[in-house]
This record gives C-alpha cells, sequence and structure tokens, in this order.
C-alpha cells in the first residue's frame, strides 16, 4: 500500500510534536493511598477501567535470559492474590526457559487515559499443578488449541505444518476435554517492591513505593521524588 500522508519532518521533530502526560490527569495524595500494593492496584484497576482504558490488564513482564541480557514482552494479568500477581506461560518458550533459569522478574502497567505506571518488582514462583490445570483448563478452546499447537518463538519455516498441528491439537482437545498441555505453567510475582506513579502535565509527578517488610506481611511506604 503507498501512504499519501508520510510526514517528511525528521524523527525527532515528529516525535516531540507527539503530546505525553497530556492534561487532565488525575491528582493523587501517594499517601492517600491503601497501606497494601495489592489493595492499592486494585483500585487503580478500577479506576483504569471506568477511564476506559484497553486492556489495563495488559503487563510488560521483564526477564533476563542466561547471559543476563534484559527481555520483555507484553503478557495478560490473570489474577491478584496473597501469593502475587499471576500469568501465564509455555514453559518451553524463550520467557518460560528464562524464568526457569532466573526468577526474578519485573511487572511494568501503563494506564495512559490516566497517566498512571504500576511496577512491580520480584520473584516468581509456579503455583501448583492444580492451579495450572484449573487455568489451562479455563481457557476458550481455540486457546488450549493454540497453547498446545504452537512452537511459540520458534521461527516458523514455510510448510512446517503449523495448520497440521493445530488439527491435530483441535482433535486432541475433542477426544479429551480435560486434556492439559504439560507445559502450561502459571507463575504469582510477589513484589518485594512496588511503585505507584501518578504523571502529572507540569511534570511534578507523585510516586509511592512500597518495599515488603520481614515476613512479607507489611509494607513500608515511602513517597519518591518526581
Ligand atoms: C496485548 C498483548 C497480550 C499478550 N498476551 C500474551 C499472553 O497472555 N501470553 C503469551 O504467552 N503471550 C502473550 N502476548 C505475546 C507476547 O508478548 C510474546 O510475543 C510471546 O509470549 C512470546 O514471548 P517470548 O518469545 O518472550 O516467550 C501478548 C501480546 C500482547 C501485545
Amino acid at each position: 500500500m503507498i501512504r499519501s500522508n508520510v510526514s517528511t519532518l525528521p524523527m525527532k521533530d515528529r516525535l516531540r510534536q507527539i503530546p505525553s502526560l497530556k492534561a487532565p490527569l488525575p491528582d493523587c495524595d501517594p499517601l492517600a493511598l491503601p497501606d497494601t500494593p495489592q489493595d492499592a492496584f486494585a483500585l487503580w484497576l478500577d479506576d483504569a477501567l471506568e477511564a476506559g482504558v484497553r486492556e489495563p490488564h495488559a503487563m510488560t513482564l521483564s526477564t533476563v535470559d542466561e547471559n543476563g541480557w534484559p527481555d520483555a514482552r507484553v503478557l495478560i494479568l490473570k489474577n491478584v492474590d496473597h501469593r502475587g500477581w499471576h500469568f501465564a506461560v509455555k514453559a518451553e518458550s524463550p520467557k518460560g526457559r528464562q524464568l526457569d533459569n532466573e526468577p526474578q522478574v519485573a511487572l511494568t502497567f501503563y494506564w495512559p487515559a490516566l497517566g498512571r505506571q504500576v511496577r512491580l518488582r520480584g520473584p516468581a514462583i509456579v503455583l501448583s499443578v492444580k492451579d495450572c490445570a484449573d487455568d489451562f483448563l479455563g481457557r476458550p478452546v481455540s486457546s488450549r488449541v493454540s497453547a498446545i499447537a504452537s512452537r511459540q518463538s520458534e521461527v516458523l519455516e514455510e510448510g512446517e505444518g503449523l495448520e497440521s498441528r493445530i488439527a491435530e491439537a483441535q482433535a486432541l482437545i475433542a477426544a479429551n476435554p480435560g486434556y492439559v498441555s504439560p507445559g502450561w505453567r502459571v507463575y504469582a510475582v510477589a513484589p518485594t517492591v512496588a511503585e505507584f506513579w501518578q504523571g502529572a502535565s507540569d511534570r511534578n509527578h507523585k510516586r509511592l513505593r512500597y518495599v515488603v517488610c520481614g515476613d512479607g506481611s507489611a509494607w513500608e511506604r515511602s513517597v519518591l521524588w518526581p
């Protein structure tokens, strides 16, 4: 497709023209946030939904590979409870292997309509076989088929039989509706540090950091410089 409206401006100027953290954004008293990051997250998720943020449960999972190189990708948040923030992966995928090798991760949410960011850091722990199975079986059939059939992130050579692998996975599930892919893992990230960031048009951003104390049941809260 030939586009007629391609900008001729240098990239630097094009980028400078794009607004960021444009008013109106909510004001925030950081110390008025709840005592735990779980409760603060629940509050801000409701605000994001009310503000019409699309896919507010999409987050960036950052990992490191066996060489210590960072990697990051967007995933969907599955749950938040006393164990942490949950997500599901295929164990054989690059992120699955990276998690096996190094469980320390970061999760990042960005909700543009509100100018808000949530950052979490901590270990990702695999949940029980039952939790993984329940999550797998709770997915729509097409998602289960894809999870079984896909060699996620490997090079897909032409004629390699993606369709036939999908057909095989469909047949497997049709014959055995309770089938659970053995490589399906649900992880919970129990953060040791969490930060709630409210952007402001005048750049006087408001930030609250939670650091876990002692046995993990209490949090120390600090307001950070913008
Ligand atoms: C909005 C959005 C949601 C996504 N959700 C998932 C997800 O829940 N699980 C998943 O494996 N990949 C999801 N992806 C794709 C991942 O970002 C990534 O491309 C894929 O998991 C391969 O990652 P890896 O090569 O690091 O293993 C999503 C991508 C986007 C943009």
